[in-house]
C-alpha cells in the first residue's frame, strides 16, 4: 500500500525539531514504533542536537531545521519546539514536502493554524495534531465504557491536568506562548472532550459555548498568564437531547507532582479514571530517591511513583498511529483542524474570562495571541 508521498510501507524517517523536554518523549516512543526511522534532529543550541543524536542514534543532526528540511530523504517532521515556531515552521515542513506532527497547542492564534492547514493541504502533506490524551490507554478504555453504554447518556464529563508550573521561559512567557495555563493544559481538556463525543467515523460534536474563570495566584513574579483555570463547556449531545457539560481545571500551581484525571457521568453510571496516581507505586522514602513522576519536585516522604509513564500517556502509541498514517495505513485520529478548532475554544475561553459572561461558538477573533482578549 502506498500514499500520495510514497512512502507505502518502507520504514517512515522521521527528523525531530526541537531537543528538550517534549522531543524525548518523541524519540522514546519513536525508538518503540516498528514503522519508524529515527533519521535526524535539530535544534538551534550549540551542541544540542548533536549530543541528542548520539545518545538516540540519530545519524543526522543540525542547528536550523531548515537544513534538515532540505533532505529528500526525511519523510515526517515532528515539532517539539515553543508555541511561537509551530506555524513558520510547519509552513517550510509543507513547502519542502514534509508531513507533520505539530505538539500541542497547534498555533499562537486562529490566522495561523488556518495558515497551518491550507499549507498542509496545498504541499499534498498530512498535518497531525499531537494530543496523546486520545491515545492514553487507560482514557481509551474510558471513551469504549461510555460508546458501548455502561453509563447511559452522557451528562457530564471532566478533567484536570495539575502540576506546580512548566519547566522552561517560554511557557512562562506569553510572547512566545501565547496564554498561560489554559494554552499550556486546557487545550489537553478541550480536545480530550471533543474525542470522548466524537462518533465512529471521528466526527466531533460542536462545541457551543464556554466559560471561563481565570487568575494568576501564585507565580505573579514569573508570569502574565493565568497560573489556575476553570473552563465549562457545553458540547452537542451525541445520543440527542440536553448538551454534555465539560469541566477542565487547569492548575500550574498544584505541587507533588503531576496529576491527570477524568470523571464520566451518565443517566445511567459513572466512571473515574486517574491517569498518573491511579497507575503509581505508593512509596515512602527517607532519604528520596532519583524520578517519581513529571514534575514531582521532591522524593522525600511519600511520593506516587510512576512506571512506563510514556506508554501510560498514550505517547508511543501515538506516534506508531502517525506514522502508520504516513505509511497510507490509517487516517489521521486527530488533524490540524482539530487543532484549530481547541485553540477556537481557548480564544473564546479567554474572552469569557476577560468579560465575565459565557461566550457562544463559532467565534471569530483576529487577535494576536488568546492572552490579549483576557488582560486588554
Ligand atoms: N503533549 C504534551 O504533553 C507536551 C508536553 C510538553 C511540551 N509540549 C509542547 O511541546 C513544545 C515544546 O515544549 P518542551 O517542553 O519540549 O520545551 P523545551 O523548552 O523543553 O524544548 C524546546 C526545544 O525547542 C528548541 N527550539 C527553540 N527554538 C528552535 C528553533 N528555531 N528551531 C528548532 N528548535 C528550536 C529548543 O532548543 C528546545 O530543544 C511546546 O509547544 C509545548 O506546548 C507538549
Amino acid at each position: 500500500m502506498s500514499n500520495a508521498s510514497g512512502v507505502g510501507d518502507r520504514r517512515v524517517r522521521v527528523g525531530l525539531v526541537g531537543s528538550q523536554f517534549v522531543s524525548t518523549i518523541h524519540a522514546e516512543s519513536l525508538h518503540r514504533c516498528a514503522g519508524a526511522e529515527l533519521y535526524a534532529v535539530a535544534s538551534p543550541t550549540p551542541g544540542n542536537a548533536k549530543t541528542f543524536a548520539e545518545k538516540w542514534s540519530i545519524p543526522h543532526h543540525f542547528t536550523d531545521y531548515r537544513q534538515m528540511l532540505a533532505n529528500p530523504q526525511l519523510d515526517l517532521v515532528v515539532i517539539g519546539a515553543p508555541n511561537q515556531l509551530h506555524c513558520p515552521v510547519t509552513v517550510d515542513a509543507a513547502a519542502a514536502g514534509k508531513h507533520v506532527v505539530c505538539e500541542k497547542p497547534l498555533a499562537m492564534n486562529l490566522a495561523e493554524a488556518d495558515r497551518m492547514v491550507e499549507a498542509c493541504k496545498k504541499a499534498g502533506v498530512l498535518l497531525m495534531y499531537a494530543e496523546e490524551l486520545c491515545f492514553t490507554p487507560k482514557y481509551v478504555r474510558l471513551k469504549q465504557l461510555l460508546d458501548e453504554g455502561a453509563v447511559g447518556v452522557p451528562t457530564l464529563i471532566k478533567q484536570q491536568e495539575k502540576h506546580d508550573g512548566p519547566h522552561a521561559p517560554h511557557f512562562w512567557d506569553v510572547e512566545r506562548s501565547g496564554g498561560g495555563v489554559t494554552m499550556d493544559m486546557g487545550c489537553h481538556a478541550i480536545e480530550f472532550f471533543r474525542w470522548m463525543l466524537s462518533g465512529k467515523n471521528g466526527q466531533r460534536p460542536k462545541v457551543k459555548s464556554v466559560y471561563a474563570q481565570m487568575s494568576t495566584q501564585v507565580h505573579t513574579d514569573k508570569t502574565r498568564g493565568d497560573d489556575n483555570a476553570y473552563l465549562i463547556l457545553e458540547l452537542d449531545n451525541p445520543q440527542g437531547g440536553a448538551p454534555v457539560v465539560c469541566i477542565a481545571e487547569e492548575s500550574w500551581t498544584k505541587l507533588g507532582g503531576m496529576d491527570d484525571r477524568a470523571e464520566l457521568h451518565g443517566s445511567k453510571g459513572v466512571a473515574f479514571a486517574d491517569l498518573l496516581h491511579g497507575n503509581a507505586i505508593e512509596t515512602y522514602s527517607q532519604g528520596g530517591y532519583g524520578y517519581a513522576v513529571e514534575k514531582a519536585g521532591s522524593t522525600v516522604g511519600w511520593s506516587f511513583t510512576i512506571y512506563e509513564e510514556a506508554w501510560n500517556y498514550g505517547f508511543p502509541q501515538e506516534m506508531d498511529h502517525f506514522v502508520r498514517c504516513v505509511q497510507g495505513r490509517e487516517k489521521p485520529l486527530v488533524t490540524g483542524e482539530d487543532g484549530r478548532a481547541v485553540l477556537e475554544v481557548i480564544f473564546a475561553a479567554y474572552e469569557s474570562a476577560g468579560t465575565g459572561r459565557k461566550v457562544n461558538l463559532p467565534f471569530k477573533t483576529d487577535a494576536r495571541k488568546p492572552i490579549d482578549l483576557w488582560k486588554r
